[in-house]
């Protein structure tokens, strides 16, 4: 099943998600969320953008031709915790399914250990660096109730004001289905 994308301005995405009780079944969930990324050609989507406040968020980068490292990346990632990040922190242009049409320079630390669950509830602990760790930081600020937006300067938030309360009314081109808070 495919989910329409929770726009910018919906509280759902403010919220820092809540933990999935351990066993519980998710494997349906967990492919509707790849079905739904890959429908909108997304590398990340993370729970809170269909709608749903709980720490769970799915990477695909198999699919970038260009970024041969990526090409064993995709899974999902269930009641992660990052345990620390390190390294010189590089910037890169992020974009997000639930911000579409914008994308603009944000910096991250370069590497970081992450433990986590996959859709099995089998248990892991990571360490992930580079274009790898900048999806899982992307993905998991959604579950913390963060968009790439907050990092940037006062100025260009500003220069994106319109842009986003269009988002918010659903006035955006998007070749998936959206949801947007303020559309009437
Ligand atoms: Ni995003």
């Amino acid at each position: 099943m495919i989910y329409p994308i929770v726009m910018y301005g919906d509280p759902v995405l403010r919220k820092k998600a809540k933990d999935i009780e351990k066993g519980t079944d998710i494997l349906e969930l967990v492919n509707d969320m790849y079905e739904t990324m890959h429908a909108a050609h997304g590398i990340g989507l993370a729970a809170p953008q269909i709608g749903k406040g709980i720490r769970l968020f799915v990477v695909d980068g198999t699919t970038l031709e260009d970024e041969p490292k990526l090409k064993d990346f995709k899974k999902a990632f269930v009641n992660p915790v990052i345990l620390y990040e390190s390294g010189t922190p590089w910037g890169f242009e992020e974009g997000c399914l639930s911000i579409p049409n914008i994308r603009e320079e944000v910096e991250r630390p370069e590497k970081l250990r992450i433990k986590y669950f996959d859709e099995n509830w089998n248990a892991f602990e990571e360490d992930f660096d580079g274009m790898k760790a900048r999806i899982i930081q992307h993905e998991y600020d959604h579950i913390e109730g963060k968009l790439f937006i907050d990092y940037l300067t006062p100025l260009k938030k500003r220069m994106l004001k319109g842009k986003l309360a269009d988002i918010s009314k659903g006035e955006v081109d998007t070749e998936y289905r959206i949801l947007a808070p303020l559309k009437k």
